[in-house]
Parts: structure tokens; sequence; C-alpha cells
């Protein structure tokens, strides 16, 4: 049987019936669409599904929509203002900070939440931090890169 839940995505309020089982990831992508955040593992170990709840960063694979009810989600589809992208987005950009771009959506929004976490004062932490997103294109000096000019 179905239940309510209501969240705020990306600014939009949503009033959606689901599952008891499924995940914030299934909903994001399958009911509302946003397929930006992206399905790697399925099991919390990649990172790839990373969007914040109320500001702090998840693992949406992890999440049940039931346990997000009344709380304010962003993915990535909701950082750029119009045509105009985020800081860490432009990053990611200058410093090649991804080759095949899948893993790209959860390291943006983990890295977003590295340096308003505090997390981003030396390499050491900001590599400590973003452990959970894994990159098999080995893009990890670039995102750290891209991290440290956000910060700076
Ligand atoms: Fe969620 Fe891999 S898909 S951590």
């Amino acid at each position: 049987e179905k239940m309510p839940l209501k969240m705020e995505v990306n600014g939009k309020p949503h009033s959606l019936q689901v599952e008891p089982r499924s995940t914030l990831l299934d909903i994001l992508r399958e009911q509302l669409d946003l397929t930006g955040t992206k399905k790697g593992c399925d099991h919390g170990q990649c990172g790839a599904c990373t969007v914040h709840v109320d500001g702090h960063r998840v693992n949406s694979c992890l999440t049940l929509g039931v346990m997000v009810n009344g709380k304010r989600i962003t993915t990535i589809e909701g950082l750029a203002k119009g045509e105009e992208l985020h800081p860490m987005q432009e990053a990611f950009l200058k410093h090649d900070g991804f080759q095949c771009g899948y893993c790209t959506p959860g390291q943006i929004m983990s890295a977003v939440a590295c340096i308003r976490e505090g997390h981003a004062n030396s390499e050491g932490e900001i590599r400590e931090y973003m452990s959970g997103n894994i990159c098999r294109c080995g893009a990890y000096p670039n995102i750290v890169n891209a991290i440290q000019e956000v910060k700076a």
C-alpha cells in the first residue's frame, strides 16, 4: 500500500504517493524524472546518488522516501541558478574534474557539502571527506583542485 510523501525538491513542493520500500533515489529518478542523480551501486558504496537533505549530504540509495517527509531536498539539477552554473560546477569544468561523468553529480553534491561543513581546509581533509565518492576514471586530483579553488 502506498504512503503519502510531501517534500520540497529544488525549491518546488511535491505531494506524492510512494511505496514504503522506495528509496529517495528511485523516487527522484522515476517519479520526478530528476535523472541527474545517478544509481551506481544502490547500496551505499559509490556516492553517485549523493543529494542534500535539509542541507546535509546523504546517499539517496540508502534513504527511504518516507524518511524525508517534510524535508527539503537539493539535487544536482537544483544547484545552478537558471543559466548560471554553481561555482563548484564551473570549477569542475575548469579543472577537468571528470572524464566519463557518471559520478560527477554525486561528486559535486559532496564537494559543495565539503566546503559548507568546513572540511576543505587541506588536501587531506578534502580527500577524507570525499572518500565515499568513487571515480573509476581516477579524476581525484582534479576534483581536489576544483574544491580548493572554490574554497579559496
Ligand atoms: Fe548510492 Fe552507490 S548508488 S552509494
